[in-house]
């Protein structure tokens, strides 16, 4: 999910070629305030005029603690309504900021004869009342189509004494301070049907370090992770794809499993040293689905 200054007409062109699933033109933190109406227009033509196939196109908003959200989202979607996803919601804090957006986005839809529900939401959590609340912003609409972390910014939300997003706070040496976070927000996502994002790893060049931070998402099973440049691209594909062994290892799980149900008609089977059952089953489905989608 690649990340996108929407003040920046260069970044916003180049972002057309990269081998990313998505991209969010951004309109909140990476933008200056001074230059927040200048970029609405770019977003509005970079969607209306880009090579976008292939990709999730989205557009992040300023949260609602702003003046800047309700012409954030007017403006985009009469503009680009058609050419765009999902938006995303920053810092959101309780679920009715969720019914906010969608009421918002079926007045707008109604009104420029769009197919009314077609745009999604994406919700970023982002500090102690979001994650608290997390269950409700995950159901309160059906446009919801993610959970993304805000790591930045909820770490300076809850006094995080690190200046280093994604990487532990130095004096913390009994485990993994994000541990607890990623998981609400994986149950939250699973529980609802949603996908689930890490956000982003701010030290550009440290690729082995967005490697690490990002292994740990994608071994809880997060969906995919925020990447801010090039560099971090094709790290982020091969973390969040299985490799090659654990996906021959899945496709032979469901081969065997087949076989043994349906013409040996057994449920629990040793395949080598292993025993597979239904549960193994399932377990193989979610590592070869994976792979089938990244080509292996
Ligand atoms: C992203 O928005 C973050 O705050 O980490
Ligand atoms: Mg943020």
């Amino acid at each position: 999910m690649l990340a996108v200054p929407g003040s920046n007409p260069r970044f916003l062109e180049k972002a057309q070629g990269l081998p990313v699933d998505e991209v969010f033109l951004d309109l909140e933190d990476s933008v200056a305030p001074m230059a927040k109406e200048e970029a609405r227009k770019n977003v509005v033509t970079a969607l209306r005029e880009g090579d976008w196939t292939g990709k999730t196109r989205v557009v992040r908003v300023n949260d609602l603690s702003t003046q800047w959200t309700y012409r954030d989202v007017i403006e985009v979607v009469e503009g680009a309504g058609a050419h765009l996803d999902c938006l995303i919601l920053p810092k959101v804090q309780d679920s009715t900021e969720i019914v906010w957006l969608d009421t918002l986005l079926t007045q707008i839809e109604r009104t420029m004869g769009f197919e009314v529900g077609r745009i999604g939401i994406e919700a970023q959590i982002e500090n102690a009342r979001g994650l608290v609340n997390v269950d409700a912003i995950a159901g309160a609409s059906r446009r919801m189509e993610a959970l993304v972390f805000g790591p930045a910014d909820f770490m300076a939300s809850v006094n995080m004494r690190t200046l280093v997003v994604g990487e532990q706070p130095p004096g913390y040496t009994e485990g993994d301070a994000y541990h607890y976070i990623l998981m609400r927000l994986l149950m939250a996502a699973r529980m609802h049907d949603l996908q689930v994002v890490d956000g982003p790893y701010l030290q550009i060049k440290d690729v082995d370090g967005f490697r690490r931070v990002a292994r740990r998402a994608a071994a809880l099973g997060f969906d995919g992770k925020w990447v801010l440049h090039p560099l971090q691209v094709d790290a982020a594909n091969e973390v969040f794809s299985p490799g090659q062994e654990d996906y021959d290892h899945a496709e032979l799980i469901l081969e065997a499993y087949e076989y043994y149900t349906t013409v040996e008609k057994r449920g629990a089977v040793m395949l080598g040293d292993e025993m597979i059952d239904e549960a193994s089953r399932k377990m193989a489905l979610v590592i070869a689905a994976k792979g089938r989608a990244a080509g292996l």
